[in-house]
């Protein structure tokens, strides 16, 4: 059993030679990522010899701690030093010639025995659990990103009993930080001095536990930092993130950071903000166009009017007129928003009744929801129970 990356059917005989019958065939990182999920029990990824290397580096590096067990082979046209130095600092086990058939089964049947006798260590043996990513996103600044990603997070945790972690990837201009009263102890930036030693550890110690169940990930003190922190560092932060926490909210800039497409990749829910003036509507459509370019699938989109009370002319009917898509979730406009951020303190914890509040907790069953049907009758925070999680 394996599955292939980035090849095309006419080429699969060759492949059939080397692991047999039973493959798969995926065009792109997403498909490859979704096919996975569904195969906890996958062994073997062959990366076509039409992927360059650098993101076949990315598909290593994404699952070489989050799936110790699952080996990447790569298949080049031509075998060169700086291409074998690439794939193995990223994880990749083995790199073959297309046309050596006899050392593409080689490098299968070893790298098949490898993950058999790591999945014999009990610790591997199938993949945890893995937790769900939220973004939350506007294109334009102050639509109300923060307020809503720390009230989302707070609330999924205390309506799911799960645990949550909240990041903020606004790296430049983070309030997260400031919104609760947090003292700056540690952040995202701890991550550039640990290079290639960014492991689930590592992770654990840049995070600042708020309550308990709920930690936050800050943006960097210094935004000279900012310019050291890669999509690829993000993506291995959100992976490390997802094996220790039920729950990943992200907090973002407003604008298309390579970050933010990358964390966008990874989400299973988008929460898109708009408020009811035009340039947030203009922008939330060219949003929404950026991500339908991108093949991001809209069964993830909650489409998000915040202040959607506030008398300026336009209504959430005017939206949806301009955007040819039904909003699915409202937020007041209400003086006690800013109020809580000036005293430190999430409107969803300390006034849990207000209107806000409960427009927040619709919007966390919304979000969750598909989830807790597919968990069935899981019970809330098993999973951070079962890894034994702080
Ligand atoms: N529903 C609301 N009612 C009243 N005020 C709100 C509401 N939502 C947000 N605000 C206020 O709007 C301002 C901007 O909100 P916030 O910082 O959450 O936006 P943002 O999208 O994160 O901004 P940025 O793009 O600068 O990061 C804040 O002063 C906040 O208190
Ligand atoms: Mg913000």
């Amino acid at each position: 059993m394996a599955v292939i990356l980035g090849e095309v059917l006419a080429n699969r005989d060759k492949y059939v030679v080397a692991v047999g019958g039973d493959l798969r065939m995926v065009g792109s990182a997403r498909e490859l990522h979704t096919d996975l999920d569904q195969h906890p029990q996958e062994d073997l990824v062959i990366i076509g010899p039409d992927v360059d290397i650098s993101a076949a580096a990315d598909t290593a590096i994404r699952y070489r701690a989050s799936r110790p067990s699952l080996g990447m082979v790569l298949v080049r046209r031509r075998l060169e030093v700086s291409t074998l130095n690439q794939a193995l600092r990223s994880g990749i086990r083995e790199v073959v010639g297309i046309d050596d058939t006899t050392e593409l089964l080689g490098a299968c049947n070893r790298s098949i025995a490898l993950s058999r006798e790591l999945r014999s260590h009990s610790d591997v043996s199938t993949p945890a659990s893995k937790g769900h990513i939220v973004i939350v996103f506007s294109a334009k600044g102050g639509c109300g990103k923060t307020t809503i990603s720390s009230n989302l997070a707070a609330a999924i945790r205390e309506r799911t009993g799960q645990t949550v972690a909240l990041v903020d990837f606004d790296l430049q201009f983070g309030d997260i930080g400031v919104a609760l009263q947090l003292e700056p102890t540690r952040s995202i930036a701890d991550a550039i001095g640990m290079h290639a030693n960014l492991d689930a550890q590592g992770v654990q110690s840049m995070l600042i536990e708020y309550r308990p169940g709920l930690d936050v990930l800050l943006a960097p003190l210094h935004p000279s930092d900012v310019e050291h922190i890669s999509a690829d560092m993000a993506q291995q932060v959100l992976t490390h993130l997802q094996y220790s926490h039920d729950w990943v909210v992200v907090d973002s800039p407003p604008a298309f950071t390579e970050v933010v497409l990358r964390t966008f990749d990874m989400a299973d829910e988008f929460v898109l903000l708009t408020t009811l003036d035009m340039p947030a509507i203009k922008n939330l459509k060219v949003t929404m166009d950026t991500l339908d370019a991108l093949a991001m699938p809209r069964d993830k989109w909650h489409v998000l009017v915040n202040r959607s009370d506030a008398r300026m002319g336009l209504s959430v009917e005017d939206v949806e007129k301009a955007i040819g898509l039904s909003v699915n979730n409202k937020i007041a406009s209400s003086n006690d928003v800013p109020m809580s951020i000036n005293s430190g303190e999430i409107l969803f914890l300390s006034k849990p009744k207000h209107v806000v509040s409960r427009e927040i907790a619709q919007l966390a069953t919304d979000v969750t929801e598909k989830y807790s049907k597919a968990a069935g009758n899981e019970k809330p925070g098993l999973l951070a129970r079962v890894r034994g999680a702080r």
